[in-house]
């Protein structure tokens, strides 16, 4: 039976064996790509080389990337949903396209000498065509002529068989490749389209040849690429015939250190659904946890962005623990698990075990904290509570514990049901909703999104980050470089290098430039270009950042000009007006700027 660890071994020693060189995975924490939070998927270092730029390790490439996906993470805790997982990719840069690169699939998958599986056990998908591009006949040609019976190839349209990673970049039709599910061989004529519960993806081929560059223009790329990605544990859990990923040694590990601190065991005969729900959720989300920590990027808990998933999942996994019967912190245990197990292709997670099991512990014990004191209050206003004769809990009361105290809306729930109350859901809703859309819809979106899924207060904050850079620069001197920013729905934090706190006047200057270049409606226009071209043209490069060899440089009418992902708003008339709020030191020779828009 393979395992994780052997898929992903033989999948790397197949693409070398077809001359593919080896890259190193990359970080969790994209480099220099503000719109997403976390990599999403194997491609997503590659974009600049799939857009057109050479890659130093060649044209034929190959690794293994953690990528963290998070939909809503509250739904994580089914059988199939992971926050965290390995893609395997292999890539074609302008070299091989969609026969080869099928060729290529359809051997490591059925030959002997690597995975072996039954050909009668595959069926495969294609794209359907559209106005972007025809009918993919090349690619179902190319399946039949391995020996893929026509019945076995589906049609489907760009809902199914067009790939991109978010609304703007490099994208095109792909052939995707199914293994059945159901009992015995699938029956004569079986495909994906006809039967598409039972049949599983396995493979993803993606033929990259367009770029999506707005909502309405499509342009051929450079060249055809091929990029293809495979999920790890899921493909692991179909060929050992599991009912799940929580079955494989991605996850055995974890769920023994949990069984062993709660006493109790997962998927056990008699078990209550909600409680494998909830062992699953710790294990998920411990292993994710431990993969940012791990990382070289590593962010740390908090309240915005990356950091704030980070939280969050933490937090879920510490509630669903006390779910289990586990009291205290406990995350470290699994963690350490999780280390020992990822040691050899991930040796970043040996080197940061400290980091892993000390974040753990500090957040776990900041939240068990949190949980006592709002435990306290619901005890003082209990009394108040029961005298209620319909036996209800305002949702504005359940949202105060919420607001004020950080305690949880189940845990506010569970309390109350103890105590034969209930809590007004509607309400509360109502009211975190109000407070989410107010003070997180920043970093809320980008982690439901995928790539470039920006609010559009964000994107204002963005763009106004510009023009007090180039205005402090003005007013203060050349000096001044960006040292970091972060933006919310509320306010843009700007650090920035000045060896003294600002005047009043300059402060006031600084706001007035602002102020004037918003006026002036200015145009934003994008270019693509190397990284030496956009400083040849004057543009400002951030704070020490790794970037790729082909970079974005927006630019604001006569006035800004910066290296940056983006996404910003179309003309700076659309951001509103300025003023900066605070201005306080944030570390030696670095000052720090608070900033809103109205
Ligand atoms: N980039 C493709 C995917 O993530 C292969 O499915």
């Amino acid at each position: 039976m393979i395992t994780i660890h052997e898929l992903r071994s033989k999948y790397i020693e197949f693409f070398k064996s077809k001359d593919h060189v080896e890259i190193s995975g990359k970080s969790l924490i994209p480099e220099n790509d503000p719109s997403v939070l976390f990599t999403t998927a194997g491609m997503h270092p590659l974009v600049p080389y799939l857009l057109g730029e050479p890659h130093p390790a060649g044209k034929r490439l190959t690794d293994y990337q953690k990528c963290i996906r998070t939909g809503d993470i509250e739904e994580v805790g089914d059988e199939a949903h992971l926050t965290f997982f390995e893609m395997l990719g292999n890539w074609s840069l302008g070299d091989y396209f969609k026969k080869e690169s099928i060729a290529f699939s359809w051997e490591f998958l059925t030959s002997p000498r690597w995975l072996a599986l039954d050909p009668r056990m595959i069926s495969v998908t294609v794209f359907a065509g559209d106005e972007n591009a025809p009918r993919d006949e090349t690619s179902a040609e190319a399946w039949k002529a391995l020996g893929v019976p026509a019945d076995r190839v589906a049609y489907l349209p760009a809902g199914d068989n067009w790939w991109a990673a978010g609304p703007v970049g490099p994208c095109g039709p792909d052939t995707e490749i199914f293994y059945w599910t159901g009992e015995g061989l699938p029956p004569a004529g079986s495909n994906k389209g006809s039967d598409p519960k039972r049949w599983m993806e396995i493979w993803n081929n993606v033929f990259m040849e367009f770029n999506r560059v707005d909502e309405r223009t499509l342009v051929r790329l450079p060249a055809q690429n091929v990029d293809t990605g495979m999920g790890l544990e899921r493909t692991v859990a179909m060929l050992q015939g599991k009912k799940s990923v929580y079955e494989t040694e991605a996850f055995t590990p974890i769920f023994e250190a949990l069984e062993s601190l709660s006493g109790k065991k997962y998927g056990a005969p008699g078990n209550d659904a909600e409680l494998d729900r909830s062992f699953r959720i710790v294990a998920d989300h411990v292993r994710t946890a431990t993969f940012i920590l791990g990382d070289p990027k590593a962010v740390l808990p908090s309240n915005v962005g990356a950091g704030y998933v980070l939280r969050r999942i933490i937090r879920r996994a510490v509630r669903h623990g006390r779910k289990l019967g586990i009291e205290g912190a406990f995350l470290s245990a699994p963690a350490e698990r999780v280390v020992e197990n990822y040691a050899a292709p991930y040796p970043e997670l040996v080197e940061n075990r400290a980091r892993i099991v000390e974040e753990l512990r500090r957040e776990e014990e900041k939240f068990l904290e949190t949980l006592v004191k709002g435990e306290h209050e619901f005890a003082k206003i209990l009394p108040n509570l029961l005298k209620n004769p319909m036996k209800v809990m305002s949702g504005r009361m359940a949202f105060k514990l919420y607001d004020t105290y950080g305690f949880p809306i189940e845990l506010t729930e569970e309390l109350a049901t103890e105590n034969g109350l209930k809590v007004d859901r509607a309400e509360f809703d109502e009211a975190y909703k109000k407070h989410q859309e107010l003070s997180r819809a920043g970093s809320e979106q980008t982690f439901k999104g995928g790539l470039a899924d920006h609010s559009e207060i964000s994107t204002k904050y963005h763009s106004v980050t510009h023009l007090l850079h180039k205005a402090l620069k003005i007013v203060l001197g050349d000096h001044v470089a960006q040292k970091g920013s972060n933006i919310n729905a509320e306010r843009v934090r700007f650090d920035f290098s000045h060896p003294a706190p600002m005047t009043k006047e300059e402060i006031a200057k600084v706001e007035a430039i602002v102020n004037e270049q918003i006026a002036r409606d200015l145009p934003v226009s994008m270019e693509m270009m190397s990284l030496d071209e956009a400083k040849a043209a004057g543009a400002i490069a951030l704070f020490g950042e790794k970037y790729e060899s082909v970079v974005k440089v927006y630019t604001m009418g006569d006035f800004s000009k910066e290296v940056c992902g983006g996404p910003h708003v179309a003309r700076t008339g659309l951001i509103g007006s300025f003023h900066i709020q605070k201005e306080q030191s944030s570390s030696a020779g670095v000052r720090r700027i608070y900033g809103v828009i109205a």
